[in-house]
């Protein structure tokens, strides 16, 4: 047997496509050193059992969760201004993660929790379901060539997940500077029965108050000329 074959017959099954590349690149001294002292308290170590989020919170509060945050300067914000909600925010970029701990630490948040993980497996093993208030996906990757389109977060089976994820009346929440990813949300979404569009029937909504402030993502598709797209759906 060559190695090759040996090698395939002992994968289990297929691996996943991701809408994520690690690029786990340089940290700085202070990202590191917050991560190492902050994770015990903020950090949620992905297992494959729910959350209690009683345990982790020491409270019962309503529960967002943000997905590829990046930096976190959008989340950091949000949980500011919201200290009565509480947030689980999800990232595979760890010295994204980094930075908002050193925000968190600066500003003595309270109310965050980080997974360090992807946010497919998280939303599958550890949130509980109809437990979220609300959903947040600000400026996912775009992937825009065609072969990675696959790749894109935003598709029947994801927005099915979300949607067991949020409680009646809660809110998934997500922006775009990509027209015609933009355009793709709005058509999984709105043919996701589980789903309504506040909006109205095929509008995108105006840039909400939940959003405080503009990120460095969306900072590059308005140098770049790209017009925002905002879409908001509640859990029927
Ligand atoms: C284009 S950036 C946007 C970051 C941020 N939301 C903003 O607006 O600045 C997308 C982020 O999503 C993260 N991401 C992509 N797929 C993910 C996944 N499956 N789970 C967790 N994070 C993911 C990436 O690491 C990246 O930081």
């Amino acid at each position: 047997m060559t190695s090759n074959t040996e090698k395939k017959a002992n994968v289990p099954y297929p691996r996943r496509i991701q809408s994520f590349v690690r690029r786990d690149g340089r940290m700085t001294e202070a990202q590191r050193r917050v991560l190492v002292e902050l994770w015990p308290s903020i950090g949620l170590d992905f297992t494959k059992n729910s959350l209690d989020y009683a345990q982790i919170f020491g409270r019962e509060a309503p529960r967002i969760l943000e997905i590829g945050f990046g930096s976190g300067h959008s989340l950091l914000a949000i949980a500011k201004t919201h200290p009565e909600q509480d947030f689980i925010g999800i990232e595979t970029y760890q010295p994204g993660i980094g930075t908002l701990f050193l925000g968190i630490e600066s500003q003595r948040i309270q109310n965050i929790r980080v997974f360090y993980h992807d946010a497919v497996e998280v939303l599958e093993h550890c949130i509980p379901a109809a437990s979220l208030a609300g959903v947040q996906l600000f400026f996912p990757d775009p992937w825009p060539k065609r072969r990675h389109h696959k790749r894109r977060l935003v598709q029947p089976e994801f927005v099915n997940l979300v949607a067991g994820k949020l409680r009646t009346g809660g809110i998934f929440h997500l922006a775009t500077d990509w027209e015609d990813y933009a355009n793709q949300m709005m058509q999984v979404l709105s043919a996701c029965e589980q789903f309504s569009n506040l909006a109205g029937a095929g509008q995108f909504a105006e840039r909400s108050a939940q959003r405080p402030i503009t990120t460095k993502f969306e900072q590059r598709g308005n140098q770049s000329g790209r017009m925002i797209w905002e879409l908001q759906f509640e859990r029927r």
